[in-house]
């Protein structure tokens, strides 16, 4: 109750004087006349260094707070002296008010208390026709207690709170002209036992007691929006983490680090919500969040993980090899949460992208539709929610050959590349290669095919078995004859495709078959021509003969061309098929041809912007 205290005594004397003194009366009592049965209530306010006590005196002697009749209450610097119900004669006298501190003389004042017999009341005696109900109002909410008196003089109406007077300075009481009082916006202070009093010169009148209810709606704190359980942010990043709480009384809003570091400061609480501002975060750490009023305390904790990139796998082995997979397994020490690996693979000597699987949350994994028999490079790399952390260190790994009994056998996918074949003398050559791209598993040998009727079917070509070798000599040869040229590949399945065919000359001295012929540029009349010397031409190249046909006019051309590694033939047909094939010659006489290539010219009015390079 002590705010209506303070009310109160603001409204009798604003200013309480601190200085050290004797006690001085500030508010009489007032003499008044009642109703017997009826209410008298006398106030009295002191002042002093210290601060006096104030007593009550009933002809001379105390009033002890022990007689049900009489009511004393200190208030702030106050006494209040109610008498209910009023009895006449024995109430009738002369009441004082004895303030004393130590300092000085004790001072008092006096009021007198005339009581009328209920069928004795003077004329004008005031009369309360309409007394206060109870009453109920939510807080903030208006209310007006009503009160209506007539007396003759009219009589003043006030109001009494738990029996001490309303403070009517305060601006959210007013005592209206009907007399009622109006409360605006009322708060749980306002909640009391109420009465209105009828004063006029002739006496006075309380009002039965109503009781006012301010009902407060209390709702224990809730968290309308829960800090995020968990933050994943970059080292040094900043990140605010928002905690609303709502409840009537709306909660107050705080942050902490785990443990026990306070973060709001206790002068300046939040209502409500709290953004917990981070910058630079250097660490993972949990905040929690704390919403209090005094219907409870609630907790929510939210986690802010500091990520970076995941570290690389470690110790990537190789398992389990077949001929088409391959088993991985590897470790990982990061302490960051993973989401997943991925496993990038491609055959080491093949210059191509990388093949990825994605998605992995095993620590191991079986790598599938592999090649037999090729060396692969695998990397294993870790992913998390910020990216995907370095490749772990490659694994080098062959692929098994394939057997009849897994999937039918593989033979080669390729042939030989590169093959070459160069005259000796007039019945011997060296024949040259290098291994399939694809192998598909184990060489066990190669198997040259020669002939000098290429028209004739494969199987009526002469050929020569290789074990283990890229180089063979053929001898035996007629000499002066174009030797045709087919290399293939064998495992231990069978036989690989045959490699394009070479041809070479049986002659001592001249030039092997120049290399790469192609159309590098083709027009509708022109066709530019390249192609490499021979690799192994020792022999000094005097020109090159060209020779080709159309299918056209059907006709055979040969040119005589100067030693150069490209020709442009002109005064062609649009839209025909040409095959060109060359052979470089020497002193002694000219080598074996390329095999026919075939070029189509183009047809007039169907330009292109670039002419593809095309071999
Ligand atoms: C009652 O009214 C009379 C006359 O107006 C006045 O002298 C007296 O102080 C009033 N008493 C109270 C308790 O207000
Ligand atoms: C955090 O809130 C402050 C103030 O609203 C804002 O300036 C800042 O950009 C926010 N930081 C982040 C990381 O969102
Ligand atoms: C945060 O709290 C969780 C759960 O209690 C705990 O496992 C984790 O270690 C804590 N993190 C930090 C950085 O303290
Ligand atoms: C042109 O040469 C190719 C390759 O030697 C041959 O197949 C074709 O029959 C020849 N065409 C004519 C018309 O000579
Ligand atoms: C053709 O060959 C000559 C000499 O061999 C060379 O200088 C020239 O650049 C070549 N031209 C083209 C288009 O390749």
């Amino acid at each position: 109750m002590t705010p209506i205290f303070l009310v109160l005594l603001v409204a009798i004397d604003p200013i309480i004087a601190q200085k050290g003194g004797p006690p001085t009366i500030l508010v009489r009592p007032q003499s008044q006349q009642v109703k017997a049965g009826g209410i008298a209530s006398f106030y009295c306010t002191a002042e002093g260094a210290p601060a006096p006590q104030i007593h009550w005196r009933k002809n001379g002697k105390r009033v002890s707070q022990s007689q049900s009749r009489y009511l004393v209450q200190n208030y702030v610097n106050g006494a209040l002296l109610r008498i209910e119900p009023v009895r006449p004669v024995r109430d009738n006298t002369v009441y004082e008010c004895l303030a004393e501190n130590g300092v000085g003389d004790a001072v008092s004042a006096e009021a007198q208390l005339r009581v009328y017999e209920a069928e004795k009341l003077p004329s004008g005696f005031p009369l309360i026709s309409q007394a206060p109900p109870t009453k109920v109002v939510e807080v903030g909410h208006n209310a007006v207690l009503p009160c209506t008196a007539v007396g003759s003089p009219p009589p003043i109406v006030s109001w009494v709170r738990d029996m001490l007077p309303i403070d009517t300075t305060n601006p959210r009481y007013t005592v209206l002209d009907s007399g009622a009082l109006q409360i605006t916006a009322s708060d749980v202070n306002d909640q009391g036992k109420y009465e209105c009093v009828a004063n006029n010169s002739v006496g006075t009148e309380y009002s039965k007691s109503a009781m006012f209810y301010v009902k407060v709606r209390r709702v224990a704190p809730t968290f309308s929006r829960p800090p995020p359980a968990v933050s994943e942010v970059m080292l040094g990043a900043s990140l605010n983490l928002t905690c609303v709480a709502v409840g009537a009384p709306m909660p107050f809003v705080k942050w902490r680090k785990e443990p026990a570091t306070d973060l709001t400061p206790e002068t300046n609480i939040p209502i409500g919500r709290n953004v917990l501002m981070l910058t630079d975060v250097q660490e993972s750490a949990n905040y929690t969040c704390t919403a209090a009023s005094d219907l409870g305390v609630i907790e929510a904790t939210s986690t802010v993980k500091v990520q970076s990139l995941p570290s690389a796998p470690e110790n990537v082995q190789v398992l389990d090899i077949t001929a088409t997979s391959v088993k991985l397994t590897w470790s990982y020490k990061g302490s960051n949460q993973l989401q997943y690996y991925v496993i990038q693979h491609k055959p080491k000597h093949v210059n191509q992208a990388f093949a990825e699987i994605s998605g992995i949350t095993t620590m191991y994994y079986h790598v599938q539709s592999l090649s037999p028999y090729t060396e692969y490079e695998l990397y294993v790399i870790a992913v998390n929610s910020i990216g995907r952390g370095p490749p772990s260190a490659p694994v080098t790994v062959t692929t098994g050959e394939t057997t009849e009994s897994t999937n039918g056998g593989a033979i080669p996918g390729t042939a030989p590349r590169k093959v070459q074949a160069r005259p000796l003398s007039s019945s011997t050559m060296v024949i040259q290669w290098d291994e399939p791209e694809t192998p598909n598993g184990q060489v066990t040998g190669y198997k040259v095919y020669y002939t000098t009727d290429p028209n004739r079917p494969m199987a009526s070509w002469k050929y020569q078995m290789v074990d283990n070798n890229q180089l063979t000599t053929l001898s035996d040869l007629t000499s002066h004859m174009i030797y045709t040229i087919r290399v293939q590949a064998l495992t231990s399945v069978g036989p690989g495709p045959l490699s394009l065919p070479v041809q070479v000359k049986t002659q001592q001295g001249v030039p092997s078959q120049p290399e790469m012929l192609a159309a590098v540029n083709i027009g509708e009349t022109k066709v530019t021509l390249q192609w490499s010397k021979p690799a192994h031409s020792a022999e000094n190249i005097v020109s090159y003969e060209l020779y080709w046909n159309d299918t056209y006019a059907q006709e055979k051309h040969h040119k005589r061309i100067p030693v150069t590694e490209n020709y442009t033939l002109t005064g062609l047909y649009p839209n025909t098929l040409y095959y060109v094939w060359l052979a470089a010659k020497s002193q002694r006489g000219e080598g074996a041809t390329t095999i026919p290539y075939p070029v189509r010219t183009k047809q007039y009015g169907k330009q292109t912007a670039k002419e593809p390079m095309e071999k």
